[in-house]
């Protein structure tokens, strides 16, 4: 039986998570599928940096792209993150060179999605990224597997974990907001640049890639109302509660007859409503749809394992031979973008 070789890009907090999930489930994940998956080669900035785990017994690459070619790699798993640089040109060169590629990089797909999804079809080969959207929550699959016999009128939630802790400790705490910033980056949870996670853009980027797929349309980051959660003061915290409401950030995808409405805004929540209850790095999608009615999935929207663990389930696809198509669908199969006439706030 032959073996599935992993090459992974990008050894940050997710990384060193994968090393060790595959360390402790390995034999079972090649169990399940008949081929044994392993990790092969490695490729990261820094090789000396201590990450926990050992990346010693790896093949070292300086150059991803070089990983992403290599002939001794089947499936370039890659968590380098950014919609250009590094990260975008090792994701073509592996798809050109016919690897199957696992990412968990939203902004990538937001702004490339539709291009690197026909690539992956042209070579047969398949893109797979449950990671990139809501972190441990099986959002991706769900939507392009588990609900093909529906249509998709609405999808909701919170869909950043660094915002959703902030918001959280800023409310129980009385915290000011960089403190709680500076201990999401410190736990794992921020992007790189945090402006991203706390500007929103991070929540429009999965916003886009669950709209294509519920939708089955093409992705378009562009057509989405952003603000993020900058401005918000505890004080607007304590009057939202005095109220009767929670101030969450939430991405919001609605399709009517004249089109899709995509928008991410800090929005205040009844507290008896799921959403509002979800707190720390909690992130719940909420999806409405025809024939199941309305689903709200919760878990863990950041942080190294609970990523590692839709990563892992993207490998264990590929090793089944599953192909699911990308988005769910050909990529001739999208239809275009059409956005709502009328936008209710
Ligand atoms: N920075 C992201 C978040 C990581 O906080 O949700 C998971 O995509």
């Amino acid at each position: 039986v032959s073996s599935l070789r992993l090459g992974v890009a990008g050894l940050g907090t997710v990384g060193a998570s994968l090393v060790r999930l595959v360390d402790r489930h390995g034999a079972e994940l090649s169990a399940r599928s008949g081929r044994t998956v392993e990790i092969v080669a490695v490729s990261a900035r820094d090789r000396s940096r201590d990450r926990g785990v050992d990346v010693s017994r790896f093949a070292w690459f300086d150059d991803p792209i070089a990983l992403a070619q290599s002939a001794d790699i089947d499936v370039f798993v890659e968590l380098i993150g950014g919609a250009e640089g590094a990260a975008n040109a090792a994701v073509r060169a592996a798809l050109e060179a016919g690897k199957h590629v696992v990412t968990a990089n939203k902004a990538l797909l937001a702004h490339h999605g539709a291009e690197l999804a026909a690539l992956a079809e042209s070579r047969g080969v398949s893109l797979n990224f449950e990671a990139a959207a809501a972190g441990g929550i099986p959002i991706i699959k769900v939507l392009r597997e588990s609900l093909a016999g529906n249509a998709v009128t609405r999808i909701y939630g919170i869909l950043n974990g660094t915002c959703n802790y902030i918001l959280t400790r800023m409310e129980r705490e009385g915290l000011s907001f960089d403190a709680c910033l500076a201990d999401a980056q410190r736990l794992g949870y921020a992007e790189a640049d945090p402006t991203f996670d706390v500007d929103g853009f991070d929540t429009a980027h999965k916003l886009s890639i669950l709209t294509a797929i519920a939708f089955g349309t093409e992705i378009d980051a562009g057509a989405i109302y952003v603000e993020g959660i900058r401005s918000i003061t505890t004080a607007d915290i304590e009057a939202a509660d005095e109220l009767g409401y929670r101030i969450k950030l939430l991405g919001v995808a609605t399709r009517s007859e004249s089109g899709i409405e995509q928008r991410v805004h800090p929005t205040m929540l009844p507290k008896s409503s799921p959403i509002a209850r979800v707190d720390g790095v909690t992130n719940a999608v909420a999806v409405e749809a025809d024939f199941v009615g309305r689903l709200v999935l919760a878990g863990p929207g950041a942080g190294g394992d609970a990523t590692a663990s839709s990563v892992v389930s993207d490998i264990a696809d590929i090793a089944r031979g599953d192909v699911v198509g990308t988005f769910g669908r050909p990529a001739s199969a999208m239809r275009p973008y059409q956005r709502a006439t009328i936008q209710s706030h």
